[in-house]
Formats: structure tokens, sequence, C-alpha cells
């Protein structure tokens, strides 16, 4: 209450301040000499003394990261920047104007420093500058700025998705060196830190990390320049590209490793690698879309879906090579069978026909129609030349295929060593991984 009365008579005083001085803008403008078409406060650094340097401080706040494009190696980000510098030929005294501490002019009417970004690669167009800075009475302009900004920023992919950026904001004065422009900041990295966190709008998959700030100068020959570096530091959400990436690929690889159990024979199992094959190629073209192709540092992703990828395609390979050891079992087994069989058969209706040529005859088989002895002869003659045709044929292949189930042991043999050796490598493989991904990201 006590503050509230204080505050009370401190207005009182003011109005009656007021009533005694000059309450208009206009009064101000005309001390500052800024009603008349007065060009040269626009054109000269404001300093009475020419060797004062004049100390531009810039507070940047980021209200958003839009995207951040891997291919094109650029940061897009909505800022906002607050520059303050001072006016050594604007001030005033409040109490003379009724207690008028700051004002707007327009833009146009006053010096503005050259400051720009470095790294800016934005197009034209995406700077929205306030039309009127503020003046304070101690000569302190204030200009805002609020820009979408595209910078290049060198990212480094070797961890993605489980990344971290730093990106450099650079400010620096366009023309004049650091004896005439000093950079500086009025907050501090976690102030800014802080109110970014708290207004940040959008962030996609980014989250800000830290915003650090670096003032230095550098020697040129033309003199030395100030500059002012403002370290985005952002780190990636990864947990959608776990989900569609890292774990279906793992999962894929179990799969594999599972279709090892499928009955051979049935040639099943090959088509089941084949398509597993194939759905790894699919998240191989969509990881082609996300990053772009930095030779020289392979990304480990890139690198644990190129392992996958060989260590199935083996797998199939191995596959066909069983099969195919099967399939020549399968085949001469089968032939030398049919050879035996027919000879059996052929056998049995040479001793048949001989039974039927006889006269006794058995109940169910007068049914048939009777045989003419001359056509019996004719058949048997036949049968004859046929079954040492079958004979001459199937003898080299009967010598020539030793024992029956030799490929098939040897498939097995292959099959059981081919996956302890895979499982071990599948082993190793993800061990490494984990220790060069994980380990590199801790
Ligand atoms: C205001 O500007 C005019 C011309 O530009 C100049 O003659 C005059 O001296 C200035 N007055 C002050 C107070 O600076
Ligand atoms: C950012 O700027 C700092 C200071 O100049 C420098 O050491 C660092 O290498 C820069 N980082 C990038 C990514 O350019």
């Amino acid at each position: 209450m006590s503050a509230l009365r204080t505050l009370a008579i401190l207005a009182l005083i003011g109005v009656c301040s007021c009533q005694t001085s000059d309450c208009s803008y206009l009064g101000v403008l005309t001390h500052l000499n800024l009603t008349t078409t007065n060009n040269v406060l626009s054109i000269m650094r404001p300093v009475k003394n020419w060797t004062t340097a004049t100390l531009v401080q810039m507070d940047m706040l980021l209200y958003g990261i839009l995207q951040v494009d891997e291919k094109f190696q650029t940061i897009t980000s909505h800022i906002w920047i607050q520059m303050r510098w001072t006016n050594e030929f604007l001030t005033w005294n409040p109490s003379a104007f009724c207690g008028i501490n700051s004002m707007t002019i327009p833009r146009s009417r006053l010096w503005i420093p050259d400051v720009n970004i470095h790294e800016d690669a934005s197009d034209t167009g995406t700077i929205q500058n306030s039309p009127v800075v503020t003046l304070s009475f101690k000569g302190v302009v204030l200009v805002n700025t609020r820009q979408r900004l595209t910078s290049t920023c060198l990212l480094n992919l070797i961890l993605f998705p489980f990344d971290t950026q730093l990106c450099n904001f650079t400010f620096t004065s366009m023309n004049s060196g650091a004896d005439t422009i000093k950079l500086g900041t009025v907050y501090n990295d976690t102030q800014l830190t802080e109110v970014s966190e708290q207004i940040m709008v959008t962030r996609g998959e980014w989250q800000l990390v830290s915003l650090e700030i670096l003032e230095y100068s550098v020697a040129r020959e033309s003199g030395s320049r100030s500059k002012l570096v403002y370290t985005v530091k952002i780190a990636r959400k990864p947990m959608l590209y776990v989900i569609i990436f890292i774990v279906p690929l793992f999962y894929f690889l179990l799969l594999d490793l599972a279709s090892f159990f499928i009955n051979e024979a049935r040639g099943e199992k090959l088509s089941f690698k084949v398509t597993i094959l194939l759905s790894i190629s699919v998240l191989l073209l969509i990881l082609k879309d996300m990053l772009p192709s930095t030779e020289d540092s392979l990304p480990m992703i890139a690198m644990y879906c190129i392992g996958i990828f060989a260590l199935v395609g083996l797998s199939v390979l191995e596959a066909m090579l069983v099969g195919f050891l099967f399939d020549l079992d399968g085949c001469s087994c089968k032939n030398g069978q049919t050879a035996d069989d027919a000879q059996v058969d052929i056998q049995l209706e040479v001793n048949y026909h001989k039974g039927t040529d006889g006269a006794e005859e058995t109940p169910e088989k007068s049914s048939l129609p009777p045989y003419r002895p001359d056509d019996c002869d004719l058949l048997e003659l036949i049968l004859k030349e046929v079954k040492t045709a079958r004979q001459e044929v199937g003898a080299p292949r009967d010598k020539d295929q030793g024992r029956p189930g030799r490929y098939r042991r040897l498939a097995e043999i292959i099959d059981s060593v081919f996956f302890v050796l895979y499982f071990l490598t599948v082993l190793f493989f993800m061990t490494y991984m984990n220790v060069k991904w994980i380990v590199q990201i801790c």
C-alpha cells in the first residue's frame, strides 16, 4: 500500500512538472534538431570524437528451428535480433519534457551499423526490419529485426540420427574495423538460451541445447575486424529414426538368422531371404534421400545399413548354394530310382504277359480281352528292346552316382558351418556398431 501511495505521489509530481514544461514529442524532436531535413545524423557515425569506437550490442533470440537440410548443409531458423548502440547527439533531459524518456523515430533518419551475418545464405526479402527505431533519453538507439535466416552450417552426420550440430552465426560489420565498431552483447549466453527455450515455437525434430557467445577480433591487412559469434548447439530427437530404421533393420537381420531353420527342401527359404534383402534395399533408398553423399566420412547408419545388407546378401548366396546342392542330390537320386523301378516294372509286366500267355486264367484276368499269340510275341520283343535301351542309358549314370546322399550331406554341413560363422559375424558386427556408435554418442 505504501508503495502504491508513493507511486501516486510521484505521478502527481510528474503531472505537476508536465504542466510547466513541453509535453509533446515535437518538443523533443525540435530539441534534437530532427524536424528539419537534417541528414547529418543518418550519414555519420554518431560520435563527437572520431577515435571513440561505437559499441554495437547484438542480442539474438532463436524463435524456431524451421529446417535442417542435410543435403545442402543449411539450417533455416527464425531469429530475432535486437541491436543497440549509443548516439551521442540524441540526448535530452526527461524532466524538461514532461518525463518523456523514450520515443520512436523513422529508421531512415538515423545512422544504422552495417552488421551482417557471415553464414547468411537467405533469399532477399526474408529480413523484416522494424520501420522505426526506439530512442531513449540517454541516446541509446534500439533496432529490432526479425529474420528467417538460412545459414550455411557444416553438419557432421557421422552419428546420425544421434547427432548434435554446432552452427555458427558470425556477426560482423561489412565495412568498419574494430577501431570504429565493436560488437558485444547485453545479455549473456545462459540468459539468451533460457529466453530462447521459453519463446521457441517450432523446433521440428531438434532440441536447442545451448546458445554460446564468443566475441573476438581478427587482424586483417586492412585493420582488425570485430566479430561476434553465436554458436547454436542443437540436438536431434532420434526416436523416429530409431523406429523406422534401426529397429526394422535389426529385425530383418534376426529374421534372416531365423530363416536358417526353415526347411530346405521346399525352396521357401530362398524366396524368404530375397524378400528380406528387398526390404532392406527399400530402407537404403529412404536413407539415400536423407543423407548427403559425403564420401570422406560415411555416417554410422549407412555402415549399419550396408553391413546388414551385405550379411543378408551373403546368406542369400549361401541359401542358393545349399539349394543347388540339394537339387543336385535329389535329381541324381530320383533318376537312379526311376531306372530301377522301370526295370522291375518291365520285369513284372513281362512275367504278367508270360502268365497271360499261358493257359491258366484267373477269374479277374478273364475279363480282359484275350491277346492273340503273335501280338504277345511282338509286345515281348518291343519290351525287350526298350529294356536293353533303358539299361544302356541308365548304366553310366548308375556308375557316376556313387552314394546317393552325398550332396545332401555336404549341403547340410555347409549350412551348419555357415550358420555358426554367420551368427558369430552378426554378433561381432552388432558389438562393433554398438561400441563405435553408442560410445561416440556418450
Ligand atoms: C540544426 O540543424 C541546422 C541545419 O541542419 C543547424 O543549422 C543547427 O545549428 C542545428 N541545431 C542544433 C541545435 O544542432
Ligand atoms: C564456430 O566458430 C568458432 C569460433 O570462431 C570456431 O572455433 C568453430 O570452428 C566454428 N564452428 C563451425 C562449425 O564453423
